[in-house]
C-alpha cells in the first residue's frame, strides 16, 4: 500500500486548527441519568491482535462504528471477527463499522459521530493516538504500558486532565477481585508485616537480545509509513537472527515482535510490568521508586536484553514501610531467571509460575503464580483457611472499591462514561503505574544504579539515563502541540 492519502499537508492543516485551541468538548452529557442504558459509539484505534479482542469486550454492549488498522488484511479480519462474536452470541450481525487506515483521517471525518475510543497500537503509537483523540474531546482507553517514554506519559496525563474525558488503561488485574483480596488480606494482617515483593516472568517469548536489521520489501497491504508513526523513516526490515534464535512466529517485526525494539516497544519489562506490578503497586499507596538497582544480559541502543534483575527502592507510605520490590524476566541458559522457591510454596504451585508474585510478611506470604493478581493464596496454607473462613463469615473488611465488570477494562471505561464512576486504571492511577514500570528501562539503558528525582522527572546520579526519559526526536508533523 502506498504511504496514506491522508497527506502531511492536509494534516498539518488540521494540526494547525487543533493548535492552541482549546480540547473539543467531551460528550459528558452522557454521564449520570441522561446517559443511562445508552450504547455509546466507539472506535478501536489498532484493530488487530490485542484490539480484536478490546473490540470483543465491549461490542455487544456498544455500537463500533469505526475501525482503524496500518494493515489492510488484520483490519478486514478484525471486522470479520467482531461480526462473528455477535453471531455467535446469538444476536444479528451489527452494522457495519467504517474501516479506515489512518485515525487522523477516520477523526477529521466521523469525530462529531464518535464518544470513545480504544487504542490497541503499538506501544510506541499510543500516545499520539491518544493525544489526537484528545484533541477532538474522545473519552480514550488506552492498553498499556500508556506510553513508552516516561515523558509521554507525563504529557498525556496532563492532556487528558485538561480534556476532561474518561480514562482507562487495559490492565485488566487493576478491575480483578483477586488484586483487592491480596491488598486487605496484607492490610489485615494475614501474613503479619509486609517486608519484601519479588515479581517475576518468563518474558521475552520474543526475541529480544542483540539483534540485527535486514531489508526487505513491505509487505502487500501494510502501511510501514504509518506504522512507524513519529518514529525516524527507515527502510522496512526483518529481524536479522540465526535461525535457532528465530521465534516461531517468524521474523517479521509486525506483529508482536516490535516488543524487543526500544524504539517501538519497551521489552519484557513493559510489556508485562503493567500486569504484574499492578497489585505492588497498590498496595504499596501508589508511590513511586527512589532508587533502581540493575543487572541484565547483553543490551544494544536497538533492543532490550533477554534477561534482567532488578531492584526497585520503594519509599514508605500511609500503608508500609519502605521496601525493596526485586523483577526478575526471561531466562539465562535456558533456565527461567526466577527469584528463589521459597521453602513454604508447594513445588508444583512453584513450577506452573511462568509469572507471578510474591508479597512476603513476616509470618507468610501471598503468593500469586500469574500475571494479573486474579487467583492469590496465602501460604502457609493453615493461614489461608483462616483467611476465606473470615471471607465466609464476614469478618473479613472489604475496604477497596470493587469494579462494576470485573476482568474487562474496556466495559468499565464504557460504563463510566455512561453511568458516572471512575474506571479504576484512570490515568492519576496508570499514569504513574507506568512511570513506575518505565524506571526499569532507564536503569536497563544505562546498565547501572539509578537514582529518581519525580519531582524534576529527573535521573540525579547519571546524566546519562536522562536521555531516554524523551523519545530523541519525532517526526514533523505527527507531534500534536
Ligand atoms: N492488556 C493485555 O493483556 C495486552 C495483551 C496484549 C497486548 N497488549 C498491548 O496492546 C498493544 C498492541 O499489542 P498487540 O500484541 O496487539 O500488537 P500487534 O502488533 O499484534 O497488533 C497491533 C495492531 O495495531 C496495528 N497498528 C500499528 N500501528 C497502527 C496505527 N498507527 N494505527 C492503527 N493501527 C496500527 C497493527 O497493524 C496491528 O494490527 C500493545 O501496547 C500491547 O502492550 C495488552
Amino acid at each position: 500500500m502506498a504511504s496514506s492519502i491522508y497527506s502531511r499537508r492536509r494534516f498539518l492543516r488540521s494540526t494547525a486548527a487543533l493548535t492552541g485551541s482549546a480540547f473539543a468538548v467531551p460528550n459528558l452529557l452522557l454521564r449520570g441519568q441522561d446517559g443511562a442504558g445508552k450504547r455509546l459509539n466507539l472506535a478501536q484505534i489498532g484493530a488487530g491482535g490485542k484490539g480484536q479482542s478490546d473490540t470483543s469486550y465491549v461490542t455487544l454492549e456498544h455500537n463500533i462504528v469505526a475501525m482503524v488498522d496500518v494493515d489492510q488484511d488484520r483490519l478486514e479480519k478484525a471486522a470479520k471477527a467482531r461480526e462473528k462474536y455477535h453471531l455467535n452470541a446469538n444476536q444479528p450481525a451489527p452494522p457495519a463499522p467504517k474501516l479506515y487506515n489512518d485515525y487522523r483521517k477516520m477523526l477529521d471525518e466521523m469525530g462529531k459521530d464518535i464518544d470513545g475510543v480504544m487504542i490497541a497500537t503499538p506501544d510506541h503509537s499510543h500516545f499520539l493516538a491518544a493525544m489526537w483523540c484528545l484533541k477532538h474531546g474522545k473519552h480514550i482507553c488506552v492498553q498499556k504500558p500508556l506510553c513508552n517514554t516516561i515523558w509521554e506519559v507525563r504529557e498525556l496525563h496532563k492532556a487528558a486532565k485538561e480534556a476532561k474525558v474518561i480514562t482507562q488503561m487495559g490492565n485488566q488485574g487493576r478491575t480483578m477481585e483477586g488484586q483487592r483480596m491480596a491488598k486487605e488480606w496484607i492490610e489485615q494482617g494475614r501474613i503479619g508485616k509486609l517486608q519484601e515483593i519479588k515479581l517475576w516472568t518468563n518474558r521475552p517469548i520474543w526475541p529480544q537480545g542483540i539483534i540485527g536489521k535486514k531489508p526487505v520489501p513491505v509487505p502487500a497491504g501494510f502501511d510501514w509509513d504509518l506504522w512507524l508513526a513519529s518514529t525516524p523513516l527507515e527502510p522496512h526490515f526483518d529481524l536479522d537472527l540465526p535461525p535457532e534464535k528465530q521465534s516461531k512466529r517468524g521474523t517479521s517485526v509486525h506483529p508482536f515482535a516490535w516488543r524487543g525494539w526500544w524504539q517501538w516497544g519497551s521489552g519484557a519489562l513493559g510489556d508485562m510490568g503493567c500486569h504484574i506490578m499492578d497489585a505492588t503497586f497498590n498496595i504499596l499507596g501508589q508511590v513511586i521508586p527512589t532508587k533502581i538497582e540493575v543487572e541484565s544480559s547483553e543490551i544494544s541502543d536497538l533492543c532490550a536484553p533477554q534477561w534482567t534483575s532488578l531492584k526497585y527502592h520503594m519509599p514508605a507510605s500511609a500503608k508500609q514501610d519502605a521496601m525493596i520490590v526485586s523483577w526478575n524476566d526471561g531466562s539465562k541458559d535456558g533456565v527461567p531467571n526466577k527469584p528463589a522457591k521459597p521453602d513454604m510454596i508447594k513445588q508444583d504451585t512453584w513450577d506452573k509460575a511462568t509469572s507471578g508474585m510474591m508479597f512476603i510478611g513476616s509470618e507468610g506470604i501471598v503468593f500469586e503464580g500469574d500475571a494479573y493478581c486474579e487467583h492469590p493464596r496465602i501460604f502457609p496454607e493453615e493461614r489461608f483457611t483462616e483467611a476465606r473462613k473470615a471471607m465466609g463469615d464476614g469478618t473479613h473488611k472489604k475496604t477497596e472499591p470493587r469494579s462494576p465488570t470485573p476482568g474487562n477494562p474496556q466495559l468499565e471505561w464504557a460504563h463510566c462514561i455512561v453511568n458516572g464512576g471512575t474506571p479504576g486504571s484512570n490515568f492519576d492511577y496508570s499514569a504513574a503505574l507506568t512511570e513506575f514500570v518505565l524506571l526499569g528501562n532507564l536503569a536497563i539503558r544505562s546498565q547501572q544504579a539509578i537514582s529518581w528525582d519525580k519531582e524534576a522527572m529527573k535521573v540525579t546520579n547519571v546524566e546519562a539515563a536522562n536521555q531516554f526519559i524523551k523519545r530523541a526526536s519525532y517526526r514533523p508533523g505527527w507531534l500534536p502541540v
